[in-house]
């Protein structure tokens, strides 16, 4: 059979949209569309992978130059801290998947993916995390301060404010 012939058969075939066929293509796009979305956000869930930060050691600069702390450095992904015993860095990174943790005015953590809390000290308050958040080193070098995000501390650590 020719391509003409064929292309003729296929129009002998069709037959014209009515209303019903209307209808049933709008019914189909409603929950087509909603399944579609719910199946990209589970998709997009479960391929989640935490940020990587490649460095791991990240030169916050002079004090001087510090807003008012604690702040969030978001290229060392740390919450900077100052208490009257000196500088302390908490990882931002929550022990859960791996999302940012937010500094809440009662000065505990939240992660805003999945609802873990953390106490000040780090401490889980409430999951799904079940690890505390690390605390990170800081040093002095020439006057600036550095965080070593592979280097872990105590929660009570301090750096004193003096270079
Ligand atoms: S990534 Fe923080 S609670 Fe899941």
């Amino acid at each position: 059979m020719s391509l003409k012939a064929r292309i003729r058969a296929i129009k002998a075939k069709a037959r014209p949209v009515n209303r019903r066929d209307l209808l049933v293509g709008a019914l189909n796009l409603v929950w087509t569309i909603p399944t579609a979305l719910g199946l990209g956000g589970l998709l997009k869930f479960l391929r989640f992978e935490p940020p990587t930060t490649q460095a791991t050691r990240f030169n916050l600069g002079s004090p001087l130059t510090f807003p008012p702390l604690p702040v969030y450095i978001e290229d060392a992904q740390i919450w900077l801290h100052r208490d009257a015993d000196g500088y302390y860095a908490v990882d931002a990174i929550c022990t859960h998947l791996g999302c940012t943790v937010y500094l809440q005015p009662d000065k505990t953590y939240y992660c805003r993916c999945h609802g873990s809390r953390f106490e000040a000290d780090g401490d889980v308050i409430q999951g799904p995390a079940t690890q505390p958040l690390h605390f990170l080193l800081l040093a002095w070098e020439s006057g600036k301060l550095v965080v070593d995000r592979s280097q872990e501390v105590d929660s009570t650590f301090r750096l004193p404010a003096s270079a």
